[in-house]
């Protein structure tokens, strides 16, 4: 599992508690994508974050605890709903929106008198949570807009000196970011899907849950169009023959990002992901990657079958496209 340059052991937790306590930066792995981290209580290490990634100051950042016993540090108040969900799902891929607790900066939270929470479930993030003992601020670490990192030489391609400290824990095992749901109202609505399945909340809570408009809402920040997005130019198709097809009578660099490996013509590079939307959910953000590094003007891909995670890789594909289809 863990490489040789792995940084999951005591010594890289210890350092990287130092570099949070002097308001430094430090990138960190999660099941689900890798963490830029500061100080969730120092108001000056957040607003590092925000510059770091070129993120406009009002797009909220994500605290991150060890347990289900720490939202209420950071809840005004904790809805039934909120602590139904955290005490299934936590630690776990799931990030609920809460009333925030005074004492947190407004930064943190881009002004919003909300506050979105979670607890990552990998072995890492857990251990610097629970050395540290307070909460950390992060969004995905990745400059604004792009392509998440999933593992830690993702991080350091795309913010370099930028971040004081990466902590290495492998690939992350979900692979895309986690799901966000607002426990503020009466019924609990998903924000973001990602890690956990609406199947599985709608199980937990025993009720049909909501969903946050389309691609546009302006719910969730990370839902505005050209989010999560590659270099390459995005279009998605329906079927594999009919992306083949949008490939195959393009110009320029193509590249065919699919479920399944098929033939196809010579000029056309193949992505393969997977039929299993967990599968494909995994191998997501190093593909579009890969995409990039193979210097490719044209993607076209086919999203994984829209159920359990599927649907947050579709929705991820669709924001990737969405500037260029009208
Ligand atoms: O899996 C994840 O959630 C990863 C890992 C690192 O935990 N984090 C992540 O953070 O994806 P970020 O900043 O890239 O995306 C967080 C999303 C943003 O779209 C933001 O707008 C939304 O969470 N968000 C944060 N606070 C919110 C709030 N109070 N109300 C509504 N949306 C909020
Ligand atoms: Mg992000």
């Amino acid at each position: 599992m863990c490489q040789p340059e792995c940084m999951d052991d005591r010594t890289h937790v210890l350092d990287a508690v130092a570099v949070l306590g002097r308001g430094g930066l430090v990138a960190f792995p999660t099941e689900t994508v890798y963490g830029l981290g500061a100080d969730a209580a120092d108001a000056d290490a957040v607003a590092r974050i925000f510059a770091v990634k070129g993120r406009p100051t009002g797009h909220p950042l994500i605290v991150h605890v060890a347990g289900t016993e720490d939202i209420a540090r950071f809840a005004e108040t904790v809805p039934a709903s909120a602590l139904r969900l955290t005490e299934a799902l936590w630690p776990g891929p799931l990030t609920v929106v809460v009333r925030r607790a005074d004492h947190v900066p407004p930064v943190v939270a881009g002004g919003k008198p909300t506050l979105a929470v979670r607890s990552p479930a990998h072995p890492v993030a857990q251990a610097l949570l629970e050395a540290f003992g307070g909460g950390i601020a992060a969004p995905s670490a990745n400059r604004f807009g792009r392509v998440s990192p999933t593992t830690a030489a993702d991080v350091r391609a795309d913010l370099g000196d930028d971040v004081d400290l990466v902590l290495d824990g492998g690939p992350c095992r979900v692979g895309v970011e986690s799901t966000i749901v607002d426990c503020t109202g009466d019924q609990v609505v998903v924000l973001r899907p990602g890690g956990v399945p609406v199947e599985v909340l709608e199980g937990v809570l025993g009720e049909p849950v909501g969903r946050a408009g389309g691609p546009d809402s302006p719910a969730v920040p990370g839902s505005l169009a050209s989010h999560y997005a590659p270099r390459a130019e995005v279009v998605l198709a329906a079927t594999v023959e009919e992306a083949v097809a949008v490939a195959a009578a393009a110009s320029g660099r193509r590249g065919l990002l699919l479920p399944r490996a098929v033939e196809v013509p010579q000029a056309v590079t193949l992505l393969v992901a997977d039929e299993d939307p967990a599968a494909y959910a995994r191998v997501l953000y190093a593909r579009l990657r890969e995409a990039d590094q193979l210097g490719l003007d044209l993607l076209v891909a086919v999203p994984p079958a829209e159920h359990g995670l599927g649907v947050a890789v579709a929705d991820r594909l669709r924001r990737a496209a969405h500037r260029h289809l009208t």
